[in-house]
Formats: structure tokens, C-alpha cells, sequence
């Protein structure tokens, strides 16, 4: 039997960082107002010219030099982005090329704040089925170019990043000890296009245009399918809540992932939280928070990792990893 086990993760973070007072005096927001509406105090902004493929470029080579493995070695790369550099090629392309990979595929994801589970899910099942043997997937954003800065409603939950992980498809024992990926559950429904969305696009305005979301709707919908697809990707691990040892949930908002941890039963101590720092980066959040709690040793071997994401369309899902 085969799993897909994570062999090392990489983040990278913009130089440039955005406090709340610092928003504050271009938008009638405060401090106060964020930090007790979403637990947010900063968050990191690309530089000029510094692309969603550079911030993916530097988190890969992070994630490559942590699993201890040559670049060349690497057949699959998936970039989860809902900020690419071109419309096409594939961003993916671009970062595959600056790494040296000269065999594979290449390619990215749109699932929103949803990548990384998405690019995790896809990976899986490419190394699970033979047709690929190491996987490099990619959460890259840079969310401050389509970000309306006049919005006081949007422009002060997001931020700029990128995280990457290498997964290796190995040989388990299927004891029900297995270090690697356990389970992972996607969901999407359609009907919810409007509440969370980018007003332009190639083929409806030409343009780039400028993210816009009903956040009382979302945030509505986030608790209550988060902590469902949590427990459908629990019970397809056939843990229970009580074995997880890190919840590394989507960082949009400390209000969401303390009400999805309450309805899991997970006290605080469990949960792995970055939103106060780095903001909502879309699909780098999971591996920013991943990279953080195994840099800081608290993911260790063998620990229990459950994650979960939910983004715009909405397509929402929660993956099970055995460190
Ligand atoms: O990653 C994808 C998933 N995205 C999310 O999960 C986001 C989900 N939504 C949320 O996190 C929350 O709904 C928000 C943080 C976006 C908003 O929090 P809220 O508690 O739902 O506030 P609200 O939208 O109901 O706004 C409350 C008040 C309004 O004023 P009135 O109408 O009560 O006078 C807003 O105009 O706060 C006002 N407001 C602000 N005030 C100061 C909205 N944004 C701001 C702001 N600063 N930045």
C-alpha cells in the first residue's frame, strides 16, 4: 500500500509588512477594530515588481532544502493560486522552470482559499495511482493586487505569501500508524459564486479587477462547512476528534477557527494560529501555519494534522496527515 508522506515544507513571506495603524490612515478602520473583528494586527505585502511566482519560487526552495531532496528528482508540481502571474502560461511553469525540474508536470489549481487542500488532494491521488513519485505543491498569493485599498470591508484581512511541501508516495505497513496524508475531503457548491468573488477576469471584463465578499454570508458559511468536511475527513482517517494533536486551519479569521475548534471539541492549546501576523493569504496559509508549528517544534513525527479551508465559489474542504 502506498501513502503520500510529507518530507519537509517551506514558507516565504514579503519583506514589506502592513500594521493595522498603518491602514488606518489611508481607510476609516482602527486597530481596535480589527484585531476584535478578526484577531488581525499585521500582514506582509509584496514589493513592487515581486511576483506570486517569486514568493512561490522562494517557499519551494525552502520546502526542497527541508525534504532533503534534488530538485530534478521532483515530477509533479501544482500551484495552488487565485493571483497568477499571466493569465497563462501556468505559474507553475514559470517555478518549475527557475527550480530545474526537466521531467514531469506542471501545473496550477484554483480553488481560492481552498488550494493548498485542493493541490494536497490532487498530489495524493497522482502519487497514490503511480503517476508521479515526488510531489512539490505550492500555496502562492499576491492578494494585495486585487485588493480595492479604498474597501475598508476587504483590504484589511489579506496579505501577501506562499508555503510549499514535498510529498513522497512510500511503502506503508496500512497498520493504522502510517506517517502521511490519512484522509482528504473536497466539497463546492456554485449557488454561492457572489458572496465571495473578484469583479474582473479575461473573459468577462478584461480586466484584473478587484476582490469583493459579502463577509457576514461567508463567515456564516465557513463555521458550520468547515467543521462538517472536519469531521467527514476525521472519520474517513477513522480518528476521532480527541487523537488530533494540531488543528491547522485556513487563517481567515481568529473568530471562524475558534468557533470550528469549538464545535470539534479542540481546546486552544491544539490549534495552530498565524491570522494575527500574516492576515488571510488564501491558499499559503495552511503551509505558513504549517511551517511555523514544525520550525517552533510543535509538529513533531507522528503527530496527527488536521487542516481545513473554505475560499470563494465556495469550494471548501479538510485533509488528515500523519506527520
Ligand atoms: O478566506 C475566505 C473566507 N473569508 C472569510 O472567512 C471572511 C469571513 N467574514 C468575516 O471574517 C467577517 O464577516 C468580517 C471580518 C469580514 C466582518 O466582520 P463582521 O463582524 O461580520 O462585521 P460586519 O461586516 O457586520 O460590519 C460591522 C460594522 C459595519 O458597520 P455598521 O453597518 O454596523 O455601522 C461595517 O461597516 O463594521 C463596519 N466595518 C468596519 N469598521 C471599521 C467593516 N469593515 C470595517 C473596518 N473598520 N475595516
Amino acid at each position: 500500500m502506498l501513502r503520500s508522506r510529507i518530507l519537509g515544507c517551506g514558507a516565504y513571506l514579503p519583506e514589506k509588512v502592513l500594521t493595522n495603524d498603518d491602514l488606518a490612515e489611508t481607510v476609516d478602520t482602527s486597530n481596535d477594530w480589527i484585531i476584535e473583528r478578526t484577531g488581525i494586527t499585521r500582514r506582509h505585502i509584496a514589493a513592487d515588481g515581486e511576483l506570486t511566482s517569486d514568493l512561490a519560487f522562494s517557499a519551494a526552495e525552502r520546502a526542497i532544502a527541508a525534504a532533503g531532496i534534488p530538485a530534478n528528482e521532483i515530477d509533479l508540481l501544482i500551484l495552488a493560486t487565485s493571483t497568477p502571474d499571466n493569465t497563462f502560461p501556468a505559474t507553475a511553469a514559470k517555478v518549475q522552470a527557475r527550480l530545474g525540474m526537466r521531467h514531469g508536470v506542471a501545473f496550477d489549481v484554483q480553488a481560492v482559499c481552498a488550494g493548498f487542500i485542493c493541490a494536497l488532494s490532487v498530489a495524493d491521488k497522482f502519487l497514490l495511482s503511480g503517476q508521479a513519485r515526488i510531489a512539490l505543491i505550492i500555496g502562492a498569493e499576491t492578494y494585495s493586487r486585487i485588493l480595492d485599498w479604498n474597501d475598508r470591508s476587504t483590504c484589511v484581512l489579506f496579505g501577501d505569501g506562499a508555503g510549499a511541501a514535498v510529498l513522497r508516495a512510500e511503502e506503508s505497513a496500512g497498520n493504522g500508524a502510517d506517517r502521511g496524508v490519512l484522509s482528504v475531503k473536497m466539497h463546492s457548491d456554485g449557488r454561492n459564486y457572489d458572496a465571495l468573488y473578484v469583479d474582473g477576469g479575461v473573459s468577462s471584463s478584461q480586466t484584473a479587477g478587484h476582490l469583493r465578499m459579502k463577509g457576514k454570508e461567508v463567515y456564516r458559511h465557513a463555521v458550520v462547512k468547515l467543521a462538517a468536511v472536519a469531521g467527514e475527513a476525521l472519520q474517513a482517517a477513522g480518528l476521532a476528534p480527541g487523537e488530533i494533536d494540531w488543528l491547522v486551519p485556513h487563517q481567515a479569521n481568529l473568530r471562524i477557527i475558534n468557533a470550528v475548534a469549538q464545535r470539534l471539541e479542540l481546546p486552544a492549546e491544539k490549534l495552530v494560529v498565524t491570522v494575527d501576523r500574516h492576515a488571510n493569504t488564501s491558499s499559503a496559509s495552511i503551509p505558513l501555519a504549517l511551517v511555523e508549528a514544525i520550525e517552533d517544534g510543535r509538529i513533531k513525527s507522528g503527530d496527527v494534522v488536521l487542516m481545513e479551508a473554505i475560499g470563494g465559489g465556495f469550494v471548501w474542504g479538510s485533509a488528515v496527515v500523519r506527520w
